[in-house]
């Protein structure tokens, strides 16, 4: 068994999952960098080799459920353990749809759904098992204020609802490990990110975005869970 800690990334191939496990890695994890195909993750691992502890590449497309038993299971066997989860590949196809009342197609919605709260809920499913076994485990699902059912605007309803419902699956899943327990799960708004899908003209950098993030993944028994945190600080949804 890695005696290193061992965080699993979602989507790690671009965007704030590359630089989650560039940032998880410099904190001395063991990173499984995992993305929709083979290829990308390699490829990506390969941007990270000046980085002393290992980063290994994994193929786990989250809305793919044999995909994720897969991936998971050829992570916990290349390193015997999963400490932290980030919950971070997701999709907003209707990010350019014109809010003309419901126009997005069904199909999109439940392709969304699919990619952003069950990809989510089935590496949970998976990782959950090996978590509780351990008594320990860091498990970060990358929401957004779009989630926010006490701001909730027009636009975008896949990427809006896909997002409330990773929020409720946060709360869902403290619900069933209970408060007390060493399995500490939240969700994060990283605010709006100069990213593919943030596009050039956001108001952050990946740093920034990816702050809370890595804190959460990384902090000690002490630490929250069943919240939705933006900036270190807790917010209401
Ligand atoms: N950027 C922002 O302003 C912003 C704001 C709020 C929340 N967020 C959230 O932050 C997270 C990261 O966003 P980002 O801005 O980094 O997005 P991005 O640049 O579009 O990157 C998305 C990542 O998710 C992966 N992905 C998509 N579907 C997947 C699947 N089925 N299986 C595995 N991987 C999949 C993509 O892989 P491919 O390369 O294969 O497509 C890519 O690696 C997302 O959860 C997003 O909703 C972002």
């Amino acid at each position: 068994m890695t005696e290193q800690r061992v965080a699993l990334v979602t989507g790690g191939n671009r965007g704030l999952g590359f630089a989650i496990c560039e940032a998880l890695a410099k904190a001395e994890y063991a990173v499984a960098l995992t993305a929709r195909h083979q290829e990308k993750a390699t490829e990506a691992v390969a941007r990270l080799a000046a980085i002393p502890p290992p980063v290994h590449g994994f193929a786990l497309d989250v809305s793919d459920t044999t995909s994720v038993r897969e991936g998971v299971r050829a992570v916990y066997e290349k390193f015997g353990r999963i400490d932290v989860l980030v919950n971070n590949a997701a999709i907003y196809p209707d990010r350019d749809v014109p809010n003309l009342g419901l126009a997005v197609d069904p199909d999109m919605v439940l392709d969304t759904l699919n990619a952003n709260t069950v990809g989510p809920y089935r590496v949970m499913q998976a990782v959950l098992p090996i978590m509780r076994e351990q008594d320990y485990g860091r498990i970060v699902n990358v929401s957004s204020q779009m989630a926010r059912l006490s701001a909730m605007s027009a636009g975008s309803p896949a990427y809006r609802m896909s997002k409330t419902a990773l929020n409720a699956l946060t709360t869902l899943t403290v619900a069933e490990l209970g408060k007390t327990s060493n399995v500490h799960v939240n969700s994060v708004d990283p605010g709006w990110v100069r990213t593919d899908m943030g596009t050039d003209a956001a108001d952050r950098e990946i740093s920034e975005g990816i702050d809370t993030i890595v804190w959460l993944a990384t902090q000690g028994t002490d630490g929250p869970t069943g919240g939705f945190f933006r900036d270190r600080k807790p917010t209401n949804w």
